[in-house]
């Protein structure tokens, strides 16, 4: 059965993954809480990106930039005259919606096969049109016009009108809509004192570009890593997290030569992206997501923004469909160029080429991704339904080690016990400090590692009666359901070396 973005919803809040925000006030739309294993959850996705893109490597340092910028900041970026979407309002129900993001309609001319010339122009979305047209053909009816019969012919696409996709009602003209949400800097609530939150990561690192440089005394290439929260005023967010007016983006900008300026032998910007894109894909695989769940979209030249020279997006099959999880896009120099027209860094924001002798302004390839779409598809990618004959379907989460937000659970076998519920307890006490271990004892045996197979845990241990005797306890793989007799002193090593191999992978 295919897997329904409601599913993953129930199991987040069943489960203390993601509640919905300001729940106990009927909820604020579109936006969301990460529970206890959420947050564990999305800390391990953004620790993995970090291990890759900082730990892993010598070419890249971190930043954590401000959330609020100099207002400058976003005329330089082209995000205050150019960061808008085409808005359009029903006039009846009073719904706000995209405009390029309104289904294809098609309009039709119906006129009265009685003869008297009475004709009428109806709209249709296109992917009822076909079934409509046969319907019309065939009875010499139409669905909206219970009275009469009619014949029907197309209209030219310059006729139609969009109508609202909700009501059939009139909509407004368009108009641009600037996606930042502003604040004021200070009490004073006046345009002097407007500041924006920032709609991406990006530019805090294009302002520091000159600060990381020199103080890490870095040549090209290199690239500056962030993660952080970003903010857009969304008209269609939803769909759960994937699209939020809060989120987070884990973005790195990789500053290289232009080919113009390479020696031989080094790679140009081009050859820099061709490498990012292939990096960010593994990095998605490396972590669990099933390879045909994965794909890379490169834009067609139409798409492109006017400065970049290439980009192409990592999809995940959602089950919303095939949808964007990091974009990878070479964007030239346009952002340290417009940061050096708008403010006093001149230089400082060009490259010195000792070898050339020259400063020039870097090329940058910057792979962007969400943090909590990623989340979100690795949550989807894990989640399987496996048949249990006489009993109800084993749901788990068959997560990567390392994104699981728990890794150990112990459990007593018999919580009347007060021996064994000791010796668990102390056992997880110990566990504790090596990885994120927990203790429960809430319910039976079967029900404790149903719980645990639901948030991923992959290690359960349990503590029995013969534990007393043999000082063995029982230790059960989440993905095998293989259960195994080891030494209670062994179990910080089986999980440790586990998990520091699924690391390595
Ligand atoms: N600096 C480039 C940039 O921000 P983007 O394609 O607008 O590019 C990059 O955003 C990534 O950030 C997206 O691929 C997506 O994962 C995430 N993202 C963007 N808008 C989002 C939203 N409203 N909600 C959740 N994630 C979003």
């Amino acid at each position: 059965m295919a897997l329904t973005m409601d599913a993953i919803v129930s199991l987040c809040k069943r489960r203390g993954l993601i509640f919905q925000s300001s729940e106990i006030y009927g909820g604020l739309a579109s936006t969301w809480d990460y529970g206890p294993l959420g947050v564990e959850l999305k800390r391990n996705v953004k620790e993995a990106w970090w291990r890759s893109m900082v730990y892993e490597r010598d070419d890249v340092e971190g930043l954590d930039a401000a959330i609020l910028m100099h207002p400058e900041t976003w005329a330089a970026s082209g995000h205050l005259s150019n960061f808008s979407d085409p808005l359009v309002d029903c006039k009846e129900c009073r719904r706000r919606f995209r405009e390029d993001h309104l289904p294809e309609f098609i309009g039709v001319l119906l006129t009265a096969a009685d003869g008297s010339g009475a004709t009428e122009t109806v709209i249709v979305p296109a992917d009822s049109f076909d079934e409509a047209m046969t319907k019309v053909k065939q009875t010499g009816k139409w669905s909206s016009k219970p009275k009469g019969f009619w014949t029907a012919t197309q209209l030219p696409p310059e006729q139609v009108k969009k109508v609202c996709p909700e009501c059939g009602g009139q909509l407004t003209e368009s108009r641009q809509f600037n996606l930042m949400f502003k604040t004021f800097l200070g009490p004073m609530e006046d345009s002097s004192a407007t500041v924006y939150l920032r709609p991406e990561t990006a530019q805090g690192i294009f302002v520091n570009f000159e600060n990381v440089q020199t103080s890490m005394r870095r040549k090209l290439p290199f690239g500056i890593a962030q993660i952080g929260k970003s903010f857009r005023n969304e008209i269609t967010p939803g769909n759960f997290t994937f699209r939020t007016r809060e989120f987070e983006q884990m973005e790195m900008e990789f500053f290289c030569k232009p080919e113009d300026k390479c020696k031989p032998g080094e790679r140009s910007d081009m050859e820099w992206w061709e490498y990012w894109k292939q990096e960010r894909y593994n990095w998605y695989i490396r972590y669990g997501i099933r390879p045909e769940f994965l794909r890379m979209r490169v834009h067609d030249a139409d798409e492109l923004a006017h400065y970049a020279k290439g980009c192409v997006d990592v999809e995940y099959n959602f089950p919303i469909g095939w949808s964007e999880l990091e974009g990878i896009a070479n964007r030239t120099d346009y952002d340290l160029k417009q940061h050096i027209e708008h403010s006093n860094a001149k230089k400082g924001l060009m490259f010195f080429d000792q070898e050339r002798n020259e400063h020039y302004i870097p090329y940058v390839i910057e792979p962007s991704a969400g943090a909590d779409r990623g989340t979100l598809a690795f949550l989807c990618d894990a989640y399987r339904e496996e048949a249990v004959e006489g009993k109800e379907a084993r749901k788990y989460l068959s997560l990567h080690y390392s994104l699981a937000p728990i890794k150990c659970a112990v459990f007593p076998l018999l919580k009347n016990r007060p021996e064994l519920v000791a010796k668990a307890r102390a056992m997880a006490l110990d566990l504790k400090p090596s990885f994120f271990t927990i203790y429960d004892d809430t319910a039976a045996i079967g029900k404790l590692y149903r719980r645990q197979d639901e948030i991923g845990t992959p290690f359960c241990v349990t503590v029995d009666v013969d534990t007393l005797t043999d000082g063995k306890v029982t230790i059960r793989n989440r993905d095998t359901m293989n259960q195994e007799r080891v030494p209670m002193e062994a179990v910080k090593t089986i999980v440790s070396d586990a998990l520091a191999n699924a690391k390595k992978q």
